[in-house]
């Protein structure tokens, strides 16, 4: 009997150490998102906000790509996107897309050296690809990205493979118990599910293909042959909605007066913003990177096979506005749209 209170003791004591550590350590600040009185703050740890700075700066500058020099195409053999600049843009161009991507490897990532012109090195042929995905971007989703835009660097950030890109999650092998011990794709704790509870295969539902964000149904009550939003769907519209939030860093009032989550006319404009974002997110997936599959080389793919696909993070990479808004594209116009 004597043995067994301080064991109970201990536990009590470990377990009240454990809550404790789970807390963020003060100081805490916060500003105001809405009117008062509708819980529209934001909270935010200084500490935690200071690190995120550190490593969310725009790289150094090298100022504007001057045109000089007869046209790209008279001069190169195998340009097929960038043939309307300048030589000199061209070849500035060149060096900043190897900042941005590979400078550790060098014009050599992309490059067999001895003959530029050659095709042989797959990363070539995708970083073509991703000239016409970044115009894509700038040109046709001002609706997201502004006059800010992006270049390569938004997402991959002096690395060939952006860091927060996203692979398909495959979960742990499915139990032989049959249906009754199917997980339905939810119950482990996985990054994009912000370790909840929540469905693992949001994003490749909601960002890689076009499943309904939807929690509230749009009828009062069911009516005969039309399906209302299931379970499974509210499931995984919260599960994005955990992605989105961790991705800008912010809570769920950045874009919603929570006492409605789904009528519009009561969210932020960050809402309508967000919505532009998750279109412009399959677009990438859909219409650029996953066809780019093929020619990735095997030890850049995921576990399930599939090509590191485009997310919220991708670009945000914990800010609601990617490296704090700064303007790139001034210093890379080449990158802002395809030829007039
Ligand atoms: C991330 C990939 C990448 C890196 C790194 C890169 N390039 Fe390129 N380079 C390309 C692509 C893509 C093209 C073809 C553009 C087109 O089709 O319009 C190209 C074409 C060229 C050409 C034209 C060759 C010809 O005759 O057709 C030259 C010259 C060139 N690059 C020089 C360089 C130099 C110098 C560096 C290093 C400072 C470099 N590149 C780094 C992707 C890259
Ligand atoms: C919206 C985000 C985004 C932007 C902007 C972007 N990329 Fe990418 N890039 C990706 C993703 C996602 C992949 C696929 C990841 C992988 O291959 O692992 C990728 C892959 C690549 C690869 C192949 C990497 C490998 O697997 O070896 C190259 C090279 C590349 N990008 C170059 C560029 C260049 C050059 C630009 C700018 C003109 C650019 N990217 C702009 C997201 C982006
Ligand atoms: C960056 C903005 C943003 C953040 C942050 C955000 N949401 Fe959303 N939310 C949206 C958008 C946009 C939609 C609508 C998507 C659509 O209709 O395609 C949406 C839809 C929803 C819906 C479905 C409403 C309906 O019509 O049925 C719910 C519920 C929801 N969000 C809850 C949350 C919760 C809970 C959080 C915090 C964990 C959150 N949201 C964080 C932008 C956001
Ligand atoms: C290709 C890069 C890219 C991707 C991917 C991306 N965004 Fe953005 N987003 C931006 C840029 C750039 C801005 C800033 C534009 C500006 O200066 O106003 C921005 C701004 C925003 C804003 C406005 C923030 C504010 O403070 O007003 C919201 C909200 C937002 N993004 C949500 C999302 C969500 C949600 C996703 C994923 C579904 C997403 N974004 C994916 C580039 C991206």
């Amino acid at each position: 009997m004597k043995g067994l209170i301080p064991v109970g003791l201990v536990v009590a004591i470990l377990f009240s150490v454990q809550i404790v550590l789970s807390f963020e350590r003060p100081p805490m600040s916060s500003v105001q998102q809405g009117f008062r009185g509708t819980g529209m703050v934001e909270t935010y740890n200084p500490r935690e906000a200071e690190e995120l700075a550190e490593i969310n700066q725009p790289p150094e500058s090298f100022g504007p790509l001057e045109p000089g020099g007869d046209k790209a195409s008279d001069v190169y053999e195998n340009v097929q996107v960038l043939g309307h600049l300048s030589d000199d843009e061209f070849i500035g161009l060149m060096a900043l897309i190897t900042e941005w991507v590979s400078p550790e490897e060098g014009c050599a990532y992309c490059h067999n050296e001895d003959n530029l012109a050659s095709d042989e090195v797959y990363a070539k042929g995708v970083a073509r690809r991703m000239i016409e995905m970044t115009w894509n971007v700038n040109a046709n989703w001002t609706d997201h990205v502004k006059d800010t835009g992006v270049t390569c660097y938004t997402c991959h950030r002096g690395q060939p493979q952006p860091q927060y890109a996203w692979y398909s999650e495959t979960g742990p092998a499915q139990q032989t118990g049959g249906f009754s011990q199917s997980r339905n794709n939810q119950n482990v704790a996985t990054e994009v599910a912000a370790y909840s509870s929540l469905p693992y295969d949001a994003l490749d539902r909601l960002l890689a293909a076009e499943g309904e964000i939807r929690v509230q149904p749009r009828n009062g009550l069911p009516i005969f042959g039309q399906t209302g939003s299931s379970i499974q769907d509210t499931e995984v519209t919260y599960s994005l909605m955990m992605y989105m939030s961790e991705s800008l860093g912010v809570n769920c009032t950045f874009c919603h007066n929570s006492r409605a989550f789904y009528k519009w006319d009561e969210s932020a404009p960050q809402r309508v913003r967000a919505w532009h974002g998750i279109q412009m997110v399959r677009n990438l997936n859909q219409e650029y990177v996953v066809p780019l599959k093929p020619v990735i080389p095997e030890e850049h793919l995921g576990v399930s096979g599939d090509i590191a696909k485009v997310g919220c993070n991708t670009c945000h990479q914990g800010i609601n506005k990617p490296l704090y808004g700064a303007k790139m594209l001034p210093d890379a116009l080449p990158l802002s749209g395809p030829p007039q």
